[in-house]
C-alpha cells in the first residue's frame, strides 16, 4: 500500500509547484528560438516532415565528404539508420571547418588546473596538437574501427585523445577516471580494445591520484591481450612503472609528427564511440553512438538549448568520463565553434567557491553543472558566508544548466536567485547516456520555467508518457516515458549485444520500436509539462551517476569468502539524490557494534575495487536473511521502506520469514 501512497503524494507535491518564471529579456532577445510560437513552428516542422527536417540541418549544419543521400532508414528497426550513405569525419567537423573563418584563432578551450593555472588554446592550435595525435595514433598501428580505451583526467589532453581517435576512425571508449581496475579491464576486453590511453596521476583537490598503475592492475587481471600500446600523458612529475615495448609516453610519440593529418571520412553510421553505462541487470552495457546523427544532435542543442553565440564562454562541469562530458564537452562545443573552460579539479577545492570564482575570472556566461554539486555548494554557502556566491561577481552569466538527476525546487530557486541573479534561465535538461544530448528541456528566449520540470521535448522528439503495453496516458497522471519516433543521436545498439539492446530499449509489449527511457513521468494538466519521477528500473542516480542495484550487489557476493548474499536499493539522499543501502547476509553470523563497523568497511573498500568509490554502499546492514516470498523471491519494496526508515506498512503476508524485517530495520 505505502508504495502507491509514496507514488501519489510525490506526483501530488510535483504537481503543488506552481511558480512560473518567463524567460528573462536578456535570454530572448537575439535568441534562436525567442518565443513559444517559434518553438512550435519549428516542433510541426519536424512532425510533418522528419525527414526533411532534419536532412535540411545535417547539411546545413555538418560538413560530409560525401553527401548523403538517404535520411532515416527504419527497414531494420529498432536498428534505425540516419545519413547512412553519406560520409563525414567527426574531428574535421569539431576542428578544420573553424580554418579560415573568424574562430580560427578563437580561443577553443581555456583549461584551469587544479592548483589554479590556466593554459588557453586555439582552434588552429588544437588542431595542430589533435592531428600530430592521430598521427602518433597511427603510426602505433591504431586505424579506423580499432576501439581505443581512453582513461584520462580532465584536462586538454583528454579532449586531444578523443579527437584524434575521430580523425582516424578509431572508436574511443572513455572510461571515467574513477572506475577500478577491474572495471577497467571489463571494459578493454568487452571493446576489444587494442590500445590505452592514460595519465601517469591525475590531479584532484591538491591530491594526486594514479591511473597509469590503475591500467597496469587491470590487464593484469587478465583477458586484454588485445592490448599492444599504452599511451602515458606524463600530468606530474610523479613516477610510474614503464612495460617494456608496450608503454609510450605522449612525448615520446609526438616526436617528430607532422602537424597535418588528413581527417579519415567514415560512413555517417559509423561508431564515434562506445561509452559503458549501468543498466537494471547484468554487466554495464556499451551504449554505441554513431558519428553524423550524433554530432548534429551535439551541435544543434548547443544552439537550441543554450542558444550558443560567438561571445559566450560556455561551461559544462562533467567529466569526460560521462555522456555530458562527450557531447557538451569533447564534441559539441567544438563543433559550434565555441570558446568553453575545462577544469581538472573538484568544485570543493580550495573551497566551496571554486565555481563562483571560475566564472567570474574567465566571464562564463553559459554554466551547466548537475543537482548534487548545487546542493553541495548550498550546504557550504550556508554554514561559510565567505564561499556564498555573492561574493562573486557572476554578472558575465546568460544562460544556467541542470543536468543528471531531477533538480529539487529549493536548489533551482537557490541557483537562479544566487548564481543567476534572477536574470538567467535554468535549462533543466533530461536526457540518458543513450541519447546522445537533449531531448527534453527548456529553450531559453521562449521556455516559461517552472522549477523542477524539464518542460517540453525538443522539436523532433516525440517525448510520451505510456502504460506498459504503449498505450497514452492522460495528463495529469503517471507511466513510463517513451519516444515515439527515432532522432538522430539515439543509441544505434549495444556493443556487442545487440538481443540486449532490443530488451532494454524496445520492449515487444510496446510493438518493439518504441523507445523506453526507464524513467517514470509525469505531464501537467494544464502545461503539459514533463516532469521526471526516476527510474522505473533497478538502476540508482547517485550525484548523477548511473549505477545498477544488481552491478553493486555482484560485487559484493564476489567477495565469496563473506558475502553470502546480498540485495542493494536506493533510499532518498538530500545532497546526493539517491543513497546506496546494501542489505548483506554474511557467510558467518551476523556482526553487531564494532565488528560490523569494520566488515562493513571492508565491503565498502571491496565494492570501490570491483567498480569504483562511487559504488561505496553509504549503508550496509546485515541480517540473518533477506525478506523473501516463499518462491525465494527477495522483496525489494520492503527493504526500500526499510533502507528510507519507514514503518512496513505494505502487506507482508507472502513472506516466508516475517520476523527477519524487525531484524533489518534495528541493524544499523
Ligand atoms: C538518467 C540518465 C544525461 C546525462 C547525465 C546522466 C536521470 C538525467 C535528468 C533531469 C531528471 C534526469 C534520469 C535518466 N536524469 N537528467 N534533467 N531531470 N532526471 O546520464 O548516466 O545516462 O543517466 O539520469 O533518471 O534516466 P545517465
Amino acid at each position: 500500500m505505502s508504495t502507491a501512497t509514496n507514488t501519489a503524494s510525490t506526483i501530488e507535491s510535483v504537481l503543488v509547484e506552481n511558480r512560473v518564471f518567463p524567460p528573462d529579456e536578456r535570454a530572448s532577445k537575439g535568441a534562436r528560438i525567442s518565443s513559444m510560437a517559434a518553438y512550435e513552428a519549428l516542433r510541426k516542422e519536424a512532425e510533418t516532415d522528419p525527414d526533411g527536417f532534419w536532412a535540411k540541418r545535417a547539411r546545413e549544419k555538418l560538413v560530409w565528404t560525401k553527401p548523403f543521400t538517404r535520411v532515416l532508414d527504419e527497414s531494420n528497426a529498432p536498428f534505425y539508420r540516419w545519413f547512412d550513405d553519406g560520409e563525414l569525419n567527426a574531428s574535421a567537423n569539431c576542428l578544420d571547418r573553424h580554418i579560415g573563418t573568424p574562430a580560427e584563432n578563437k580561443t577553443a578551450i581555456i583549461f584551469e588546473a587544479d592548483d589554479g593555472s590556466v593554459t588557453q588554446i586555439s582552434y588552429k592550435d588544437l588542431l595542430t596538437r589533435v592531428s600530430q595525435f592521430a598521427n602518433a595514433l597511427k603510426q602505433e598501428g591504431i586505424g579506423k574501427g580499432d576501439r581505443v580505451i581512453i582513461y584520462m583526467p580532465m584536462t586538454i589532453e583528454g579532449v586531444i585523445a578523443m579527437q584524434a581517435c575521430a580523425r582516424i576512425g578509431a572508436t574511443h571508449s572513455v572510461v571515467f577516471g574513477g572506475f577500478s581496475a577491474k572495471a577497467l579491464q571489463e571494459r578493454i576486453i568487452d571493446a576489444g580494445a587494442v590500445a590505452v590511453i592514460t595519465a601517469n596521476y591525475q590531479l584532484r583537490g591538491g591530491k594526486e591520484l594514479p591511473l597509469k598503475s590503475i591500467v597496469d592492475e587491470g590487464i593484469a587481471l587478465g583477458g586484454c591481450e588485445s592490448i599492444k600500446t599504452v599511451l602515458v600523458y606524463e600530468r606530474t612529475l610523479g613516477n610510474w612503472n614503464r612495460v617494456e615495448g608496450r608503454d609510450k609516453t605522449f612525448t615520446e610519440v609526438l616526436e617528430g609528427q607532422n602537424t597535418h593529418c588528413e581527417p579519415t571520412p567514415v560512413g555517417a553510421e559509423h561508431p564515434l564511440f562506445i561509452l559503458y553505462t549501468s543498466g537494471s541487470t547484468g554487466k554495464p552495457k556499451g551504449v554505441q553512438h554513431s558519428t553524423g546523427g550524433y554530432l548534429l544532435w551535439a551541435r544543434m542543442t548547443m544552439e537550441w538549448t543554450f542558444d550558443i553565440r560567438p561571445e559566450d564562454v560556455f561551461w559544462c562541469t562533467a567529466d569526460i568520463g560521462w555522456i555530458t562530458g562527450h557531447t557538451y564537452v569533447a564534441y559539441g562545443p567544438l563543433a559550434a565553434g565555441a570558446t568553453q573552460v575545462i577544469f581538472e579539479g573538484i568544485p570543493t577545492y580550495p573551497n566551496a567557491g571554486r565555481f563562483w570564482q571560475m566564472i567570474e575570472r574567465h566571464k562564463v556566461s553559459v554554466f551547466y553543472t548537475a543537482p548534487t554539486a548545487i546542493r553541495s555548494l548550498i550546504k557550504a554557502a550556508d554554514s561559510d558566508e565567505k564561499v556564498h556566491p555573492k561574493n562573486w561577481n557572476l554578472s558575465s552569466l546568460r544562460i544556467l544548466g541542470s543536468v543528471g538527476e531531477p533538480i529539487n525546487p529549493e536548489a533551482w530557486v537557490w541557483y537562479h536567485k544566487n548564481v543567476g541573479g534572477e536574470k538567467c534561465p535554468i535549462v533543466d535538461t533530461f536526457w540518458q547516456t543513450e541519447n546522445g544530448g537533449h531531448l527534453i528541456t527548456p529553450l531559453p528566449g521562449a521556455t516559461p520555467l517552472v522549477p523542477g520540470s524539464c518542460t517540453l521535448p525538443l522539436p523532433g522528439i516525440a517525448a510520451a508518457i505510456v502504460d506498459e503495453t504503449g498505450k497514452d496516458i492522460p495528463n495529469g497522471s503517471g507511466g513510463m516515458l517513451v519516444v515515439k519516433r527515432p532522432w538522430p543521436s539515439m543509441i544505434r545498439t549495444i556493443w556487442n549485444d545487440p538481443e540486449r539492446f532490443k530488451k532494454a530499449y524496445f520492449p515487444a509489449e510496446m510493438g518493439g520500436t518504441i523507445y523506453l527511457a526507464g524513467d517514470g513521468a509525469v505531464r501537467d494538466a494544464k502545461t503539459g509539462y514533463f516532469r521526471i519521477t526516476g527510474r522505473i528500473d533497478d538502476v540508482l542516480n547517485v550525484s548523477g551517476h548511473r549505477m545498477g542495484t544488481m552491478e553493486i550487489e555482484s560485487a559484493l557476493v564476489a567477495k565469496t569468502d563473506m558475502v553470502a548474499e546480498a540485495a542493494v536499493v536506493g533510499r532518498p539522499d538530500e545532497l546526493t539524490g539517491e543513497a546506496i543501502c546494501a542489505f548483506v547476509v554474511l557467510k558467518r553470523p551476523r556482526p553487531t557494534g564494532d565488528e560490523a563497523k569494520a566488515i562493513a568497511k571492508e565491503l565498502r573498500d571491496w565494492v570501490a575495487k570491483e567498480i569504483g568509490p562511487i559504488a561505496k554502499p553509504k549503508d550496509i546492514r546485515f541480517g540473518d536473511n533477506l525478506p523473501k516470498t516463499r518462491s525465494g523471491k527477495i522483496m525489494r519494496r520492503l527493504l526500500r521502506s526499510i533502507a528510507k526508515g519507514e514503518a512496513i506498512t505494505q502487506d507482508t503476508s507472502t513472506l516466508e520469514n516475517p520476523a527477519i524485517l524487525e531484524q533489518l530495520a534495528q541493524a544499523n
